[in-house]
């Protein structure tokens, strides 16, 4: 068994899973069950002056009969008082002592950033996490991502909560900013210990076109919501990525945005992050995916010869470069097995239509294709033309039979030579340029 505990900038637990700050962490019952279920860390939602939601709040993007594919939703922070949630934070603490509780926080004068930080160390937090990303209705307030979208005013926050913190401070940070470098260097030079994204996403889901108004839908309006859930992944990982890479930034992540198993998680932490946060997933299938998150974690660790989750932390970050250091002489096809071939055809559509025309469509008896499921008397089988395949990978993509098709590199018997390298070449008189496809 792997060691799956992690420690966040000074904040243990005993597994890199932790609850996101939303609706899975609003009460301390919530808490408990957590806990009870598996999870390593909560992140409490977050608390601040009094607020007042609407109804209704949350909309998603279905795709093909999978349901909140991506979530949106326009909620505020905790409409709870700040007495009830510090009550409970402190019974949860006492009752899970090796389990990390961080209580997010957003306000906004001085003397109240005080306050919080130090009724969250009165109540025996384990850290704070500042609430910089929230993308509607606090944000009209000056706070939340009117924040996280200014790295000087992020310095100043932070410059305030490090006056009075003897607890960890993570920053979390909004991907809605050009570069997310910048706020997370300031995040850093103002001395926190950690910062955590995404947080969700400017975002409409839907229109209604018989009231031809957004959802979620508030009395004949809607306003623009946060965007999380699996959709988001690939901007979150990209982002911690950048994070995780950039020499100013140099802070411990703790990864957020779509992550629904063992898989996604391991993905966030090998570019970087030390844990990782949930909410869509849980407000979809409840605490007790957990359950298979530790295990597939732990069996992907033991199968790769890893000891522990730190190992797997930032290994694949070196493996991202810039576009121009790539080797343009490196090659790969496609190759179709046709023992799992359904013969429908995909491949040859998304080729010829989107593609580089690459695959023909051609009479398996003359081409000596064997049987398979895609074989019915009379009908041609997609077959790959080796050497129009530019390898880009579009008709593995689309094939609806997992393994099918497969990219093989090919030996172009040439050395590697990246974009910089050809301009060289080049222009010293080494080669001639290549030449354009026809
Ligand atoms: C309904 C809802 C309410 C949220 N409330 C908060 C919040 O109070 N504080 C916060 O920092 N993030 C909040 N978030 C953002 C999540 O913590 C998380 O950053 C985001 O949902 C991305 O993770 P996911 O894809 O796992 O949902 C909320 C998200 C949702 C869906
Ligand atoms: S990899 Fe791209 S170019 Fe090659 S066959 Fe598939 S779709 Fe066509
Ligand atoms: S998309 Fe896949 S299953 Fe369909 S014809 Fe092409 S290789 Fe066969």
């Amino acid at each position: 068994m792997a060691d799956l505990s992690v420690n966040l900038g000074g904040i243990s637990s005993p597994n890199p899973f932790w609850v996101a700050s939303a609706p899975p962490s609003n009460t301390g019952y919530q808490c408990h069950r957590a806990f009870e279920a598996g999870w390593g860390g909560v992140v409490w939602k977050t608390l601040g002056e009094a607020i007042v939601n609407v109804s209704s709040r949350y909309s998603s993007l279905d795709l093909n009969g999978n349901r909140m594919v991506g979530f949106n939703n326009i909620e505020l922070i905790t409409d709870r008082s700040p007495e009830v949630n510090f009550r409970e934070i402190k019974e949860c603490k006492e009752r899970w002592p090796n389990h990390a509780i961080v209580v997010s926080l957003m306000t906004d004068t001085r003397e109240s950033w005080h306050e919080y930080v130090k009724r969250s160390m009165d109540a025996g937090a384990d850290g704070v996490e500042l609430n910089f990303g929230c993308p509607h209705g606090m944000c009209e307030r000056g706070m939340g991502s009117a924040v996280g979208q200014n790295p000087d005013v992020i310095e100043t926050i932070v410059g305030w909560v490090m006056e009075v913190t003897q607890i960890p401070v993570i920053v979390k940070l909004t991907p809605n900013i050009t570069n997310i470098t910048y706020p997370a260097r300031s995040a850093r030079r103002s001395g926190a210990n950690a910062i955590s994204l995404i947080n969700t996403i400017n975002s409409i889901t839907q229109v209604d076109l018989d009231r031809l108004c957004p959802e979620p839908y508030v009395a004949g309006k809607s306003t623009s919501g946060g965007y999380c859930g699996p959709a988001v992944k690939p901007i979150a990982l990209n982002m911690v990525q950048q994070c995780a890479a950039d020499p100013e930034v140099k802070l411990p992540i703790s990864g957020i945005g779509g992550i629904q198993n063992w898989k996604d998680a391991a993905e966030f932490i090998a570019l970087g992050a030390t844990n990782v946060q949930v909410c869509t997933a849980i407000m979809h299938y409840g605490f007790r995916i957990v359950e298979d998150m530790i295990e597939g974690l732990n069996d992907y660790l033991d199968r790769s010869g890893m000891a522990s989750v730190t190992e797997l932390i930032g290994r694949a970050v070196p493996t991202i470069d810039r576009w121009e250091n790539l080797d343009l002489n490196y090659k790969r096809i496609a190759k179709i097995d046709y023992d799992t071939c359904i013969g429908c055809n995909l491949c040859y559509i998304a080729c010829e239509d989107g593609a580089h025309q690459a695959i023909a469509l051609v009479d398996p008896d003359a081409e000596g294709i064997g049987e398979g499921p895609g074989r019915l008397p009379g009908k041609a089988v997609p077959k790959i033309k080796e050497d129009e395949c530019v390898g880009c990978n579009l008709c593995s993509l689309v094939c609806p039979v997992d393994g099918c098709i497969d990219m093989i590199d090919i030996d172009t018997g040439k050395e590697p030579m990246s974009w910089t390298q050809y301009q060289e070449r080049v222009a010293s008189g080494d080669m001639e340029p290549i030449p354009p496809h026809q």
